[in-house]
């Protein structure tokens, strides 16, 4: 295993790109299940994530190879709908294959995703949804066993706005019979980008980006090339915040700033000098930082994947400010590593209490998430002395190299064993 050590007090300086999104890349390498022959993506990162589902699509029967960034998947013998416990338990998006094995197969035998570090983390809505389509499921043996030789389309309304619920009834209804609506479907720019993609298979959907999205199932799909992958909004945001606690002076490439805007807003409240260039997103720290509220939201919101990095911002913020997580309302494990470095959070129900201090100091800390631990390196990043941030593995998962662009930018970074 290994941790990361930071050397607080640099200035960030230069300029970084973005790679593609973990996100959307995860639903896309699933699409390719509703297909038969050679798939391949670009601009696809390097991630632990991307691994597993790579290994999770061969034990499916895909061939599946991987180089400088570019994905190449032939689904054309799959012969396997059973998604074992030992790789779901790792990365629970690989429930993401539920939906297009039992349009490839009629059925799907995929382990249930337990307890999560961020929260409880069900999927009824996925099954809720499922079911309406015509599958009968069942969960045995800590399995989801779902069978039906042909699905339905529907109408499927969604009790809650659901990212990967949305992604997983889309990829089983556009091969179904008939046409299927969406309602309180999610608007993330990753299911989007989803929709985009099948499109190019030859899917018909309508509706992308808005609540109510309107599927017509077709009889086949057709592998899609060089799809390139959209740029990874939360990696993004890391970077802004990067800039913004070492009063830093970044461009940001490849990223997309209207995807950004609920954070850039927040932002730009607390002092930090945001613009929009052609090339991407240009932000300068200020030496003060504005404490601001801050309430987790589906898109367009404020993204609960940057919470925990907002709350290392408002540690240092000159103010109060209150946090509020409405998404996955226990995602707090960083507030007590931030603690252990002199912040001043207290928690109230989902919500954090942050009263800015004028300094953190550098710990040895360990989160058990990706985004709390990303929140403690960027803690790292400002903090007095040295931070140990335990697990990188953590990172890995769905940081493409973050260690090393933020050490091109003049952060003092390494990694160590531990
Ligand atoms: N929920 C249910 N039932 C369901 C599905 C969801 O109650 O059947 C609840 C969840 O417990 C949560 C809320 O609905 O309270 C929203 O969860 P959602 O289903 O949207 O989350 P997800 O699809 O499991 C994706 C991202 C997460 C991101 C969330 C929210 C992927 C692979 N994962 O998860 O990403 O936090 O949407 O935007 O797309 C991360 O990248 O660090 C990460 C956790």
């Amino acid at each position: 295993m290994e941790k990361i050590i930071v050397e607080g007090g640099k200035r960030l300086e230069g300029e970084v790109t973005i790679s593609g999104a973990k996100n959307a890349v995860l639903p896309l390498m699933a699409s390719c299940i509703l297909t038969e022959g050679r798939s391949t993506f670009t601009n696809v990162p390097e991630l632990d994530d991307v691994k597993t589902m790579s290994k999770l699509l061969r034990i499916l029967g895909a061939e599946v190879e991987y180089e400088n960034g570019t994905l190449s998947m032939d689904t054309t013998r799959l012969n396997n709908w059973i998604a074992p416990y030992e790789l779901v338990k790792t990365m629970r998006a690989s429930v993401l294959v539920l939906g297009p094995l039992i349009a490839r197969f009629g059925r799907a035998r995929v382990s249930l995703p337990g307890g999560c570090a961020i929260g409880e983390r069900p999927i009824d809505q996925h099954l809720k949804g499922l079911g309406i389509l015509g599958a009968h499921i069942k969960i045995e043996e800590g399995y989801i066993e779902a069978t039906s030789p042909k699905l339905n389309g529907s109408v499927i309304p969604f009790d809650i706005s659901t990212v990967t619920g949305t992604e997983n009834i889309m990829l089983a209804s556009v091969l179904a019979q008939g046409e299927t609506m969406l309602l309180n479907a999610a608007c993330e720019p990753e299911v989007t980008e989803l929709v985009h993609v099948l499109k190019k298979m030859g899917a018909e959907i309508e509706g992308a980006g808005t609540d109510i999205i309107t599927i017509r199932g077709v009889n086949k799909l057709s592998p899609v090339n060089g799809h390139e992958v959209m740029p990874d909004r939360i990696e993004a945001g890391t970077f802004l915040i990067a800039s913004a606690l070492t009063q830093g002076d970044i461009l940001i490439k490849k990223c997309r700033f209207e995807n950004a805007g609920a954070l850039i807003g927040k932002l730009l409240e607390v002092g930090v000098e945001v613009s929009r260039i052609d090339s991407g997103i240009k932000v300068r720290g200020s030496d003060k930082i504005k404490s601001v509220d801050i309430t987790s939201l589906p898109y367009p919101g404020f993204p609960t994947d940057m919470q925990a990095q907002m709350m290392t911002l408002m540690s240092v913020g000159d103010g109060l400010s209150i946090i509020t997580e409405t998404i996955f309302p226990q995602r707090f494990m960083h507030a007590g590593e931030l603690r252990r470095m002199g912040a001043d959070i207290k928690l109230v129900g989902n919500s954090a209490v942050v009263r800015g201090v004028p300094y953190l100091s550098g710990a040895p800390t360990m989160a058990g998430d990706l985004r709390a631990s990303a929140s403690l390196v960027l803690a790292g990043l400002l903090a007095l002395g040295k931070t140990q941030v335990s697990r990188a593995y953590h990172l890995d998962r769905g940081y493409d190299r973050l260690d090393k662009k933020l050490e091109a930018l003049g952060a003092r970074i390494w990694r160590e064993k531990e």
